[in-house]
């Protein structure tokens, strides 16, 4: 029986917001008191240090975080953000392995455990990033993919404090597609069995989220499902309406 965990919503801007995106910031914030699900925004790096000015001074409980780091703390590595400096912008969190980093900028299960190692040195939660694409899905690989991608971007060290898993099939991230509610199930149990085996207690405690096309008409079916504790939210992070319609939907 699937433990029941605290649902996180986490809000996945990507390379979208300007200045004028924390009035929408501003709005979850007001409304995030409603929600029984602890919620997170990842704005892009540039609007970290204001976005979580605005919820510290508000109090509220929605957390900031980053959406990819480099592994180094510091160095000669022009454009690059560490997780030190993400920590210092005040994230709490990090998500690593994203699948369009994976696949814009090369990053293998070995740099995605670096990066991960990286925001455990700063004391901040790591969002792991794993899913199959669509040819490997129907190839009948998704879990050996996945299974792949976990044994091999997780560090060792993992606690149920320091790591969210994000299940993110690359075929239904901004296509509107999302895999039936079986599939979601069995490949969420398959992600806590592997859990389990390597982290024991603590991987039963693990919240694994399912993202991909998540919207305020498919979230409550899709968060009521075992072993989905909550969610990585794309395109519809960027409207604190649909956003918040989401958070509402853990119950
Ligand atoms: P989407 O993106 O909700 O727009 O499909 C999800 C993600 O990439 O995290």
């Amino acid at each position: 029986m699937a433990e029941k965990l605290r649902p996180l919503i986490a809000g996945n801007w990507k390379m979208n917001g300007l200045t004028p995106s924390l009035m929408e910031l501003g709005v979850m914030i007001a409304g995030a008191g409603i929600a029984s699900a602890d919620l997170l925004v990842c704005p892009p790096a540039t609007l970290i240090a204001a976005a979580s000015a605005a919820a510290r001074a508000s109090g509220t409980r929605v957390a900031i975080g980053g959406q990819d780091c480099h592994a180094s703390p510091s160095g000669a590595h022009t454009g690059d953000v560490s997780a030190e400096m993400l920590k210092d912008a005040g994230a709490s969190a990090v998500i690593v392995g994203h699948s369009e980093r994976r696949a814009d900028h090369g990053e293998t299960d070995a740099v995605v455990q670096a990066k991960a190692q990286a925001v455990w040195r700063a004391g901040l939660i790591a969002i792991v990033c794993v899913g199959e694409t669509q040819a490997e899905r129907d190839g009948g690989k998704a879990r050996d993919v996945v299974g792949r991608q976990l044994a091999g971007s997780l560090p060792s060290g993992a606690s149920a404090a320091n790591l969210v898993v994000a299940y993110e099939p690359v075929w239904a991230i901004g296509t509107g597609r999302t895999p039936t509610n079986p599939e979601i199930e069995e490949i969420h149990g398959f992600i806590r069995a592997q859990l389990v085996k390597t982290l024991k207690d603590q991987g039963a405690r693990v919240r694994i989220l399912y993202g991909g096309s998540v919207k305020p008409s498919n979230a409550a079916e899709i968060l009521k499902l075992p072993d989905v504790n909550g969610a990585l939210v794309g395109g519809a992070s960027l409207k604190a309406s649909d956003f918040l319609a989401i958070a509402a939907a853990c119950s």
